[in-house]
């Protein structure tokens, strides 16, 4: 069993819908080439020896997946046989353990659990045939592949990473409604905001918002403190995740003081922040206090507000939201100076918050729920 460090071959970044464009500027930054955007997916062309920096780096993606083929098939016997086709071998070792994940959209294949059980066939005689066995022990290590139909297109991949991307590491206390990393990372790279910029979450939960930007704004890499499947695969080289840990560890932007504040009403909320924060190791980074939005003083001309508002679940929480948005009204009527972003599933908030109308508003999803990112472009600061 092996595969070459240095032949090219495609991963693809699996994106939650609205943020294909976010990973497709991370990945090109990055150094990646090739990179192409789909619906709920980046593909792009790396090496095997790439594989520790796009999982370390990554900070909008979901997942890094491995792209063994992908090919029109309207039969089990047509899946079975591309299956059986693609070289398993390079990856999974002799007693390599391996699942099988499967999923079909508006494909002649329709049934999830078929698909898995005739993939995982196809994959275990590949395996048998190319180590001489007729028995698979699967007591080595873990591996994950996972088929995906879209419109009897089967795309046949390993998943690199493991738990999902948003999990860095370092929230521990995740609060009411909690919002997933990726997706803050997200909303600060689609935003005004630069390092050299004033950021206020005033409804920060556990802190998220503010602490990927700190992130970003330290150039830590996301999974630094966390572990990924591929990291026991013998395809992949030790020495590349070693020196890909190592490289981001250097790659730490330390000079420089950040203008950071998270605030909360709730005291629970403001103590995970701090602990979330000292986690992901940017504690001196931000200011954390206990405050209500409706005591909120803004006395600068000029910053970047991003925050994710809180649901209304129950008829009379509409009528406290409503307070809630007219109260940011009050604040920000006059502050021309700053730019807002506010991420709410109610479509009623352009209605309570009338500074100006949005100048853009995106629809993502926080997992399955979907949810709408109110843009308000603010003036520039004159220098
Ligand atoms: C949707 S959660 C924010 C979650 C956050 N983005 C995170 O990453 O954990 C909304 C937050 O608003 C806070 N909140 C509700 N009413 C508030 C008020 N009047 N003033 C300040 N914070 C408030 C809640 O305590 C809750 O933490």
């Amino acid at each position: 069993m092996s595969h070459p460090p240095s032949s090219p071959l495609t991963l693809i970044a699996t994106v939650s819908f609205g943020l294909e464009a976010v990973v497709k500027r991370e990945l090109l930054a990055l150094g990646f080439e090739q990179v192409r955007a789909a619906e709920g997916k980046v593909e792009f062309t790396a090496t095997a020896a790439d594989i520790p920096r796009a999982n370390l780096w990554l900070r909008s993606a979901d997942r890094v997946l491995l792209k063994m083929g992908e090919d029109t098939a309207v039969t089990f016997d047509e899946l079975f046989q591309q299956t059986k086709a693609l070289p398993w071998e390079k990856w999974i070792p002799a007693d390599g353990q391996f699942n099988v994940q499967a999923k079909t959209v508006k494909s002649t294949l329709g049934s999830v659990r078929a698909c898995q059980s005739i993939v995982k066939k196809a994959v275990a005689e590949r395996l048998m045939a190319a180590y001489g066995v007729d028995w698979l022990a699967e007591t080595g290590v873990p591996y994950t592949v996972q088929v995906a139909l879209l419109k009897d297109v089967a795309t046949l991949t390993i998943d690199t990473s493991g738990a999902g991307l948003h999990l860095r590491g370092y929230r521990e206390e995740a609060g009411d409604a909690p919002l997933r990393e990726t997706l803050a990372a997200a909303l600060v790279q689609l935003s005004f905001w630069n390092p050299e910029r004033l950021l206020i979450d005033p409804m920060c939960g556990s802190g998220t918002i503010l602490i990927e930007a700190a992130l970003l704004a330290r150039n830590m890499a996301p999974g630094l403190n966390r572990r990924f499947a591929s990291e026991e695969w013998t395809a992949v080289p030790t020495a590349a995740w070693t020196e890909a840990r190592r490289a981001a560890r250097q790659a730490i932007r330390h000079e420089g003081t950040l203008q950071l504040r998270g605030y909360d009403r709730d005291p629970a909320a403001i103590e995970a922040s701090q602990n979330n924060a000292a986690n992901a190791r940017v504690a001196d980074d931000i200011v954390f206090a206990q405050k209500d939005v409706r005591d909120l003083w803004i006395d600068q001309q000029y910053g970047i507000l991003i925050s994710q508002l809180p649901y209304a679940e129950r008829t009379a929480d509409f009528s406290y939201l409503n307070e809630i948005y007219l109260a940011f009204d009050q604040t920000f009527k006059k502050k021309q100076g700053w730019s807002l972003y506010f991420l709410t599933a109610d479509k009623q908030f352009p209605n309570y918050f009338k500074r100006t109308n949005p100048d853009r508003v995106r629809k993502l999803y926080n997992g399955l729920v979907e949810v709408n990112y109110y843009q308000y472009y603010g003036e520039k600061p004159q220098i």
